[in-house]
């Protein structure tokens, strides 16, 4: 039998290696994607392998994940109630397809993941998996009380790992958990369950790896041009790049003023509030300016219709169904929706803020001749007209009006 597990190298993924290498008397296969987490990726194989794995795996997924994934998703304004630019909950679909591609050329019959049965993350995994690969079973050690009774707390995991000759890195363990790729870096956990406790504190800023906070940002605000064609940001400051490099600068310049920090109470699908701090600063960018560009560009109904459909598309990234049939339905939508959103928008970065600076578009929407409040030499537009326009409209609040007086 083998197993493929989704492994990072950290104590809980190292243990569980082991611990399905015995408790299943399975071949492990390890697997690591680079999302952009910027951990050590160097010596990763050679750790899998002196922990018992018989085959590594370490994916460069990063051109994939920016341009199969954030960038689809960002043409569809998703915000996760309100402030939360799902910088986690995308990449889990994209891990597990590679995962179950791999079990799938390794005549592997199970995939295994180190997510707790108490978040998000086992949900997105699972449902990915289900949708790809419906023939490949799934081990959740952590939902297994076997697994849980061995491994009570962390001394437990630290004296096993000691015990069967696998290093564990000496860095202190942070207060919180955190989950890095080239979207953002998540905070929970930790210090941060209590939500009175101030992230934002001076005192605390060490916590925070991909910006500077508001305070530090440079006194000097940065012009940044984003060129988009069709919905996708394709050039900044007229220098083409792919979405990846795109992803990469405008973290380092988020970054760099300070944009992009969320401190938040969200609701997981499992069911709990549970508190998140996220850093997202190119998203941030990303997300501002793509919504000005489609400002200028895109037909209102058609607006409407999209936005009316944020929440929806937000909820199933997610609560993991990337790959369900309702989101690739609204991915067609969306992508559908970007058809003119194509020109550039200038925006200034400073102290925290995305400071609107000029858009301009080949295909703009926006007429001056017929929005001005000058004489209009199209003659577009009769102010004439307006009357029975709103007299229309108001027939029936007239209407209303008059049954409630009389109801009084
Ligand atoms: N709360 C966020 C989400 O559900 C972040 C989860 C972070 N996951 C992690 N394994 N640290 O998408
Ligand atoms: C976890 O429980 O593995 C992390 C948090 C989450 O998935 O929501």
């Amino acid at each position: 039998e083998k197993i493929v597990l989704a492994y990072s190298g950290g104590l809980d993924t190292s243990v569980i290696l082991k611990w399905l290498k015995e408790t299943y008397d399975a071949e492990i296969i390890a697997f690591t994607a680079d999302i952009g987490q910027k951990e050590e990726l160097d010596g990763l194989e050679e750790k899998a392998l002196a922990t018992g794995a018989s085959k590594v795996y370490i994916d460069d997924l990063r051109e994939e994940f920016a341009k199969d994934f954030i960038f689809p998703m960002f043409q569809s304004g998703a915000l996760y109630e309100g402030q939360y630019l799902l910088g986690t909950s995308i990449a889990r679909p994209l891990i597990a397809k590679r995962m179950v591609d791999i079990a799938r050329a390794e005549g592997a019959t199970a995939i295994a993941h180190g997510a707790t049965g108490k978040g998000n993350d086992q949900v997105r995994f699972e449902l990915a998996a289900a949708a790809l690969a419906p023939e490949i079973s799934v081990i959740a050690p952590w939902r297994l009380s076997e697994f849980r009774d061995r491994f009570p707390g962390r001394a437990e995991m630290i004296a096993y790992a000691e015990a069967n000759g696998i290093p564990v890195t000496a860095s202190a363990a942070k207060p919180y958990s955190m989950d890095r790729n080239l979207l953002h870096i998540s905070y929970e956990s930790g210090v941060l369950e209590d939500p009175w406790f101030d992230a934002s504190a001076p005192e605390n800023k060490g916590m925070f790896l991909l910006s500077a906070s508001p305070e530090d940002a440079p006194d000097q605000p940065e012009y940044l041009e984003l060129t988009f064609e069709q919905g996708d940001c394709v050039a900044l400051n007229g220098e083409q790049l792919d979405p990846l490099r795109v992803m990469e600068k405008l973290n380092e310049l988020g970054g760099k003023h300070g944009i992009g920090r969320v401190d938040m109470v969200e609701n997981r699908f499992v069911g709990m509030k549970s508190r998140g701090v996220y850093e997202t600063p190119g998203g941030t960018i990303l997300f501002t300016a793509h919504r000005k560009m489609e400002s200028l560009t895109m037909d209102r109904e058609v607006m409407n219709l999209r936005d009316s459909l944020i929440t929806r598309y937000s909820t199933l990234v997610y609560n993991g169904f990337w790959f369900a049939p309702e989101r690739l339905a609204l991915q067609a939508l969306v992508t559908e929706s970007q058809n003119n959103v194509t020109g550039t928008v200038r925006v200034k970065l400073y102290k925290g803020n995305i400071i609107a600076a000029g858009v301009k578009s080949p295909v703009s929407l926006y007429n001056p001749d017929i929005a001005t409040m000058e004489a209009d030499p199209t003659q577009a537009y009769d102010q004439g007209d307006a009357t029975g326009f709103i007299r229309l409209n108001a027939l029936r609040l007239k209407v209303g009006s008059g049954v409630q007086q009389s109801n009084n």
